[in-house]
Order: structure tokens, then C-alpha cells, then sequence
């Protein structure tokens, strides 16, 4: 018989695919282990972590035996083992699936706990991560819960919901686990690529270099990790890449086309020339406000006392750009403010007429620099997306999701 769920509507299955099952500790643990053999016979190469109340309901062996590779048994692997057991199997995984999914761990993985290895992989994953919450109906109404799976929501996570029937507890109601078919349909879903094909993104990045003189220049802090994160997780949705990039930190993804400036004006025209055929500007690119009068020809040499530096505003592309805007053409500002952004953010998104203006500030662990960000989107001058510290890549995936269900995006879809 053909499990169901084996491959997706559009013939996407697991073969090649790593699968990290997380099973925390609730009686619908029981049909995770229907779930490991649904994944495995889908092809997927499936890792399960049980949480110590998860091990109560179902042994570590039924999982070993039906995936077919070990269960570790806690945070802390024997010296034999190589690598950081959290670590290694955060990065293994193409997807994790938490199913089913506690009101507990909703908690403590929304606050970003990690006292036991489920929720210490949790925390150091990149991949997407799908939960399959459990529990009974007044946990799952619980105001509490409700804030969590907020919290982990504007975090980039997805949910399956549970559904209606009679519960383990005798009660009827809400607060069952997705069916284990319906879970991998899912998981395949998120594999498939294609939900942006046919549309044109046109994505800057980095920062601009504005010459002093021809050893200095004026620059800021930007890495280039969010617009890159952003032109992948556009690619891995299906979407044409045009990435203009200055300067940067990091290696750029793999895009349709890619072109390297330094200075705004260079900027500019770049992005000047590839825009009329973009479906989607997203401007991340850092671009210098102001740049020299001049340009030295020769190195500017020391002096007694001050020296002055004339400074011209840049040509403020994104203004420019969103006046050119055909009414089909969705375009997306950043604004990096170091406080009270959400007041200027409005005000910034009318006059560079975007249509969506992502906020983020600048801070320890967000803006320019790190690996992390913690962004506002902000649209007809409605909040309509918020997350937490979160990585860029899940930054990414967060605002890449809001645009996806813009309709003009919908319509433009082939
Ligand atoms: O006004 P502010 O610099 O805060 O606006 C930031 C937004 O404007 C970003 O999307 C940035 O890419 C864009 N920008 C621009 N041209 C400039 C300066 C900023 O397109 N010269």
C-alpha cells in the first residue's frame, strides 16, 4: 500500500532529505512514531531526540528501530563521540519537526530555554523549523500558549494546528495533533521550491564606499548578510534574483544575476537599469546619505589642526525608485534607527513611497555586523509583522512570507 503523504501535488519527496524529529512529551507521542515511519518511507534520513517525558510515553528503541539511526540519550555525548551533539545535529538537519509539540517546550522554546537537548538543538538551528503542538483544549486556548506561539511565530516558525476530536484527557475539543500524514504533506511542502516562480525580485545589499581621496573613504558597518539572506530565501521560493551588492562581509548566494558597486551614484544606476523589469525592489543595501564634494586626486595630507570634509547628499535611490513605481510593482524599504523607529518608520515609507518598510534597530545583537537581527515590518502604516532575536536567515524567511501573500505577488505567480 502507498503511505499517504509519500510525495507532494507537485512530486516533491524526501529522498535526500534530513529530517530531525523532535518528540517531546505528551501521549500523542505515540503517533510520532507512525510519523517516523511515514518519513523514512518517503526516503527521508530521519533523526529522532526525545525529550526525558517524551522517553516515558515511547522508548527510544521503537524510534531507533523505525528510523534506523540512534537516539542520543542527553545533551552530553561520551568523549568517543566527535563534535557538540547539539551542534552537529542543529546543523544536520534540513528540517526540524517537533511532534508532538508541549505546551511546555511552546514555552521554553519560545523564551529560548535550553536545559536539555531538545531545546538546545531548537535553539541552535538555522533550518525551518515546523511544530505540531499538542495538549488538551484549555491548554491550547490558555492565554499563555496563545503568547508563545506569538512569540514563536514572529520568530519564523511554523505551526501545524492541532485538531478537533476527543482528546487523551476525555475531554472533546481542540488540541489534538495533526494527523502524522498530514504532518509530512506538510514537511513536503516546505521543500517545494516553487511558490515564487515567475516573479522578479531585484535585491540590494552591503554597504557604499564614497571616496575621499584614493586611500579613504566614507562607509558604515553593514555586512550584506541580511540582503543576501533575503536574495536566498527568495531563490529557494522560486523567485528570479537580480542581487546589486557594494561592498560586503560575506560570500553572496547563488542568484540569477549579480552585480558588484562600490559608491551610491554606481548604485544607482545599476539598480536604475535592472528596476522597470522587477516585479519586487526590496532596497537592504546601507547606502551612504552623504558622500565628499570631492574627490581628491592626490592623498590628502596631514594639517595643523581641523580639517573639514564637505559632504552632498547621495542620490536617494529608493526615492527615486518608488516614484517610478508601475502600480504592480511592490517595493520594500529598510530603515536602521537607534530608537523610537516605529514613529519614523510611517513617516519614511510615505515619502520613498514603499509599500513595505522593514524596520530594524540598531542594537547588540541587531542591525549591521552580527548574524542576528530583530525586525518591524510595517505596511499602509499598519505593524503587520514583528520578530524577536532571531537570525537573518529566519529575518528573511519572516518577510519574504509577508510579501509571498501580497496579492500583486499572487497574481504575478505562473
Ligand atoms: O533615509 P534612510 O537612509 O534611513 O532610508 C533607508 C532606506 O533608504 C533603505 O532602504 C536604503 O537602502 C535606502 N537608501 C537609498 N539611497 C540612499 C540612502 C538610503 O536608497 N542614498
Amino acid at each position: 500500500m502507498k503511505a499517504r503523504g509519500r510525495s507532494s501535488s507537485s512530486g516533491v519527496d524526501l529522498h535526500g532529505k534530513k529530517i530531525l524529529l523532535i518528540v517531546t512529551g505528551g501521549i500523542a507521542a505515540y503517533k510520532s512514531a507512525h510519523l517516523v515511519r511515514l518519513l523514512v518511507r518517503s526516503g527521508g534520513e530521519v533523526r529522532v531526540v526525545l525529550t526525558a517525558s517524551a522517553s516515558e510515553f515511547v522508548t527510544p528503541l521503537t524510534f531507533e528501530v523505525l528510523s534506523g539511526n540512534p537516539v542520543p540519550a542527553g545533551l552530553f555525548a561520551p568523549r568517543s563521540e566527535p563534535g557538540v551533539r547539539h551542534v552537529e545535529l542543529a546543523t544536520w538537519a534540513q528540517r526540524i519537526l517537533v511532534a508532538p509539540a508541549t505546551a511546555d517546550f511552546l514555552a521554553k522554546a519560545a523564551h529560548g530555554l535550553a536545559d536539555d537537548l531538545a531545546s538546545t538543538v531548537l535553539l541552535a538551528a538555522r533550518c525551518p523549523v515546523i511544530l505540531a503542538p499538542a495538549m488538551n483544549e484549555g491548554m491550547w486556548q490558555n492565554p499563555a500558549v496563545r503568547r508563545n506561539i506569538d512569540v514563536l511565530r514572529g520568530d519564523g516558525k511554523h505551526f501545524i494546528e492541532p485538531g478537533s476530536g476527543a482528546l487523551a484527557c476525555g475531554e472533546s475539543g481542540s488540541g489534538r495533533m495533526a494527523e502524522p500524514e498530514e504532518i509530512v504533506r506538510t514537511l513536503l511542502s516546505s521543500f517545494e521550491p516553487g511558490d515564487l516562480a515567475g516573479v522578479r525580485f531585484l535585491i540590494s545589499a552591503g554597504r557604499t564606499e564614497e571616496d575621499i581621496d584614493p586611500v579613504r573613504y566614507l562607509s558604515n558597518r553593514s555586512s550584506g548578510r541580511m540582503g543576501f539572506a533575503l536574495a536566498a530565501e527568495a531563490k529557494r521560493r522560486g523567485a528570479h534574483i537580480t542581487l546589486v551588492h557594494g561592498p560586503v562581509d560575506v560570500e553572496p548566494p547563488d542568484v540569477d544575476a549579480c552585480t558588484r558597486v562600490r559608491n551610491a551614484a554606481r548604485m544607482k544606476a545599476a539598480l536604475s537599469k535592472a528596476f522597470p523589469r522587477c516585479n519586487v525592489l526590496i532596497m537592504a543595501a546601507a547606502v551612504a546619505d552623504f558622500t565628499p564634494v570631492t574627490r581628491a586626486d592626490a592623498k590628502i595630507r596631514r594639517v595643523e589642526g581641523n580639517l573639514s570634509l564637505e559632504l552632498k547628499p547621495t542620490p536617494d535611490i529608493l526615492a527615486i525608485l518608488g516614484a517610478r513605481k508601475k502600480k504592480e510593482q511592490v517595493v520594500v524599504g529598510f530603515a536602521l534607527e537607534t530608537g523610537g523607529g516605529g514613529r519614523f518608520a510611517n513617516e519614511k515609507a510615505r515619502r520613498k513611497a514603499c509599500d513595505y518598510l522593514v524596520l530594524n534597530r540598531v542594537g547588540e545583537r541587531t542591525g549591521f555586523s552580527v548574524e542576528t537581527n530583530q525586525i518591524s515590518v510595517f505596511k499602509d502604516g499598519r505593524k503587520v509583522l514583528a520578530t524577536g532575536i532571531v537570525s537573518k536567515e529566519e529575518a528573511a524567511a519572516a518577510i519574504i512570507g509577508q510579501l509571498a501573500a501580497d496579492v500583486r505577488l499572487r497574481r504575478m505567480k505562473r
